[in-house]
């Protein structure tokens, strides 16, 4: 596996076959590598990124003490079937100067958008930014980050970007704990109370396909068992799972996402139910 440091290196390296790509921060874990191997197992080469990115960070957010674990991220990637790893740094990808921007309009102003002002605005561009550099065939996100994997698919679709965008499933720990990068955050007693987000959601689902079908049951149920482990609510909401509206009634696929505080750990998770 080859480690590529410039934007020249990309291109260099990228040929014309088909490519995979997984864009990531680091820190990676068994949710990234399932991307990885399912990339590995569609195309022919693929190509991981690492780059923590600031423009996604808000001035208050953990941008200086997200965890920077290379060494193994690279081994993990390896192993997973990654062919390349492309580590960019801040200057090459915000050269001095920069100030161009994509956004996607409306989808990024609710749930997670609404307590990160221009995080989405953030992901766009250097996704964007990043596609440009890497043209790949197809590209790989998780659920997990579900409002993200929304947004960065109308972005392909509305700007026509020549690319496949493929969502995979959340990879979840034995006790139903969604995995994830800030996991690595939480003392011993946050990572107990940590399962209160997917023990939620897991409830509404099982509501959901006993029948109940009105969004306020549900939402009243999901914060009842947040409370119980949560430090503090973020969000708790059923919206449409394309147009991320909010809904009264569940006629279509819809989201169901929450967003809560576990000390000083943010942590999101999601499912999606379909009458
Ligand atoms: O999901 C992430 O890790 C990041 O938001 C992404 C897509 C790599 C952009 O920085």
């Amino acid at each position: 596996m080859e480690t590529l440091q410039s934007i020249e290196a990309v291109r260099a390296w990228r040929g014309s076959g088909e490519l995979g790509f997984v864009p990531t921060m680091g820190a990676l874990h068994e949710g990234h590598a399932s991307l990885v191997r399912r990339s590995a197992a569609e195309n022919a080469r693929t190509l991981v990124s690492i780059f923590v990115n600031p423009t996604q960070f808000g001035p208050n957010e953990d941008l200086a003490k997200y965890p920077r674990t290379l060494e193994a991220d690279l081994k993990l990637c390896e192993q997973a079937g990654a062919s390349a790893v492309f580590t960019p740094n801040n200057e090459m990808m915000y050269p001095p100067g920069f100030c161009s921007w994509v956004t996607v309009e409306g989808l990024g102003d609710r749930l997670c958008g609404a307590s990160r002002p221009g995080h989405f605005k953030g992901v766009t561009t250097v996704v964007s930014k990043l596609f440009h550099i890497v043209e790949p065939t197809r590209a790989y996100f998780g659920q997990k980050d579900a409002q993200q994997a929304l947004i960065l698919r109308r972005m392909v679709r509305d700007l026509d970007m020549p690319l496949e965008l493929i969502v995979c499933p959340i990879v979840r720990e034995p006790d139903g704990l969604a995995m994830s990068s800030r996991n690595r955050y939480l003392s011993e007693d946050e990572r107990r109370r940590a399962v209160g987000l997917s023990k939620a959601l897991f409830e509404a689902q099982r509501l959901f396909k006993a029948g109940t079908r009105t969004a306020a049951v549900l939402r009243g149920q999901l914060i009842i068992t947040l409370d119980e482990y949560v430090d503090k609510l973020d969000y708790a909401e059923l919206v449409d799972a394309d147009s991320l509206q909010p809904v009264t009634e569940i006629a279509g696929p819809t989201l169901i996402a929450v967003a809560a505080w576990v000390g000083g750990t943010r942590l999101i998770d999601n499912v999606i139910v379909a009458p």
